[in-house]
C-alpha cells in the first residue's frame, strides 16, 4: 500500500503569518525523501493555504507522483491542464467549511463531474473522485469515466467505537465494489497512527492519503520520523 503525505497544513503554518516559511516545497522533498510515494495538495478556491505557485513549483520538483484536490470547476480544471500534475482529485468544497465535508455526490453532479473528468483526462491527467463509501457512488464514478476512486474514510475515523466495525465495512464493501468495476482504489479523510491498522489491512485499497495527523506529528517529532512511523503502520 502506498503512501500519499498531504502537506497542506505546511502552507496553513505559512499562511497564518503571510510569510515566507515553512515552505511546502521543502517539506514535500523531505517527504518524499523519507519514503512517501506521492504528494497531495488541495488548491481551495478562497486559496487559504496552498497557492498556485506552490502547485507550480511542485509539479517542477516532485519525483514520485503529484496529486491535486480541486472542485470540478472550470477554473480548477484550467490550472490543472496548465500545470499538469499526475492525478487530479475531484473534491466537494464548501466555501467556510474547515476541511472537506464528505464526499463529492456524483449522481447529483454528474454533468459537471462528466465535463471535469473528460477535460482532465484528454490532456492525459489521471483522475480520482473523493466519493464516500457507497456503491452507487462508486457505480456513477466508473460511469463518468474516472481512473480512480478515493473512498472517504472519515466516517470510520469519527465513529464512536459501537459503530466503528460496520463504518469500516462500509469502506472495506465499497473498495472491494470498485476494485471490482476496475477503479484504482485509494482511502483517506481523518485516519491517524492509532486507526490506519484496520484501514492499511484492506488489501483493495492501493494508496492512502494523509495530511493532519502526520503534520500533526510533524511538529513534535519532525516531518521525516512522521513519514517513517505512518510508513511502517501501512506496512
Ligand atoms: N483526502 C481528501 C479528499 C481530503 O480532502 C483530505 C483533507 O485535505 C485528505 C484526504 C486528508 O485528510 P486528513 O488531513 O484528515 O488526513
Amino acid at each position: 500500500m502506498r503512501l500519499a503525505v498531504n502537506i497542506d497544513h505546511i502552507a496553513t503554518i505559512r499562511e497564518a503569518r503571510k510569510a515566507r516559511e515553512p515552505e511546502p516545497i521543502a517539506a514535500a522533498l523531505v517527504a518524499e525523501l523519507a519514503g512517501a510515494q506521492g504528494i497531495t495538495v488541495h488548491l481551495r478556491g478562497d486559496r487559504r493555504h496552498i497557492k498556485d505557485r506552490d502547485v507550480e513549483l511542485l509539479r517542477q520538483v516532485i519525483a514520485t507522483k503529484l496529486n491535486i484536490e480541486m472542485a470540478a470547476t472550470e477554473e480548477m480544471t484550467g490550472i490543472a491542464v496548465r500545470v499538469r500534475p499526475d492525478q487530479v482529485t475531484l473534491v466537494p468544497e464548501q466555501p467556510h467549511e474547515i476541511t472537506t465535508q464528505g464526499g463529492l455526490d456524483v449522481l447529483a453532479n454528474r454533468a459537471a463531474v462528466t465535463a471535469a473528468v473528460a477535460r482532465l483526462r484528454d490532456a492525459g491527467i489521471r483522475v480520482s473522485i473523493f466519493i464516500d463509501p457507497d456503491e452507487a457512488q462508486v457505480t456513477a464514478s466508473r460511469e463518468v469515466g474516472a481512473d480512480a476512486v478515493e473512498i472517504n474514510t472519515g466516517g470510520y475515523a469519527d465513529a464512536p467505537p459501537s459503530s466503528r466495525a460496520a463504518r469500516l465495512d462500509e469502506v472495506r464493501r465499497s473498495a472491494e465494489a470498485a476494485s471490482a468495476a476496475g477503479l484504482e482504489v485509494l482511502a483517506g479523510h481523518g485516519l491517524t497512527y492509532f486507526n490506519i491498522g484496520p484501514v492499511a489491512s484492506i488489501r483493495t485499497i492501493e494508496e492512502l492519503n494523509i495530511g493532519h495527523s502526520i503534520i500533526a506529528r510533524a511538529s513534535l517529532v519532525g516531518l521525516e520520523r512522521a513519514v517513517r512511523e505512518m510508513m511502517e503502520l501501512i506496512g
